[in-house]
């Protein structure tokens, strides 16, 4: 489905942004990836091989993004896609028990490091009538307890989404996003550990979840595939949940199939 098309990834290293980064790999593309660990250019060599590279770097640096994308062109003469995956989500805190610094952490990464990589990398999708997609979360529309500088950026990463679709539609750039609501990734598992009922946050997490459990980063993966290829040609602005049913709003508990059966008595 992206035969032969650049993906300028970040966060690629692990998490969602490494299977969304094989899944782009396997359906034919190639990626740089850029990403705060020093070992970024070692992990991607080793899962994509030497069709793409890793860079390291921090999205919330102008300047080191300027240069990743720098680094993509040199080497790939060209970005079709765009992928803003890279985030934190620390601290689990209600907003007044939020540092200063940690939430200015949230908004330079977050919701920053889009705007760095729109401003360096937005002629180079005009180029090639690109897409991009941001890496969302639920929580930026319905909200989460004791998380409140997280939902914040997620909120504006849905903002800007809808508002840089109107604004590149002109340039045949379509924007997207994607609203996983849990995923097990080591960001996951932090979290996990910062609740103070960590120890039945995986039946939560199953829970809330219609589907019926907290997956793994491989479904987002193929949502972010489609969304980039030309399969999604008329799809711009859209914030696709990809949360087995979270946003419905409900919690897996009632027995279904003893109810069903009371009723078939009837
Ligand atoms: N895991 C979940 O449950 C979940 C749910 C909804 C949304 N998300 C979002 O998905 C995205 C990926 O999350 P994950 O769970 O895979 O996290 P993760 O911690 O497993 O991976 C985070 C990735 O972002 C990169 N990164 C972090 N800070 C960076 C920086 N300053 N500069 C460059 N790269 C940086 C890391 O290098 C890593 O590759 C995030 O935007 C997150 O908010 C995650």
């Amino acid at each position: 489905m992206l035969k032969n098309k650049i993906v300028f990834l970040t966060g690629g290293s692990m998490g969602i942004g490494l299977c969304c980064a094989r899944a782009y790999a396997a359906n034919g593309a190639k990626l740089a990836v850029m990403a705060i660990e020093p070992e970024t250019p070692e992990i991607i060599a080793t899962e994509l091989g030497a069709n793409s590279i890793g860079i390291t770097g921090d999205v919330a640096d102008a300047a080191a993004v300027k240069a990743a994308i720098q680094t993509a062109i040199q080497t790939f003469g060209r970005i079709d896609i765009i992928h803003n995956n890279a985030g934190i989500a620390h601290p689990s805190a209600p907003l007044h028990l939020t540092t200063e610094q940690e939430f200015d952490r949230l908004m330079q990464v977050n919701i920053k490091g889009i705007y760095h990589t729109t401003v360096h990398g937005i002629e180079y999708l005009k180029k090639t009538k690109g897409c991009i997609i941001n890496t969302s979360s639920l929580v930026g529309e319905i909200g989460q307890e004791l998380h409140a500088a997280y939902t914040a950026t997620k909120g504006a990463v849905n903002a800007m989404t809808k508002s840089m679709a109107l604004d590149y539609a002109k340039f045949g750039i379509r924007v997207n996003a994607v609203a996983p609501a849990g995923v097990w990734t080591s960001m996951l598992k932090e979290w996990s550990n910062e609740q103070p009922n960590s120890e039945t946050i995986e039946t939560y997490l199953d829970h809330i979840h219609v589907l019926g459990y907290c997956p793994e980063g491989d479904v987002i993966a193929d949502a972010c595939v489609f969304l980039a290829s030309d399969k999604a040609a008329f799809i711009t602005g859209c914030i696709l949940p990809v949360s087995g049913g979270a946003e419905l709003g409900y919690r897996r508990g009632i027995d279904q199939d003893a109810f069903i059966k009371q009723i078939e008595k009837r």
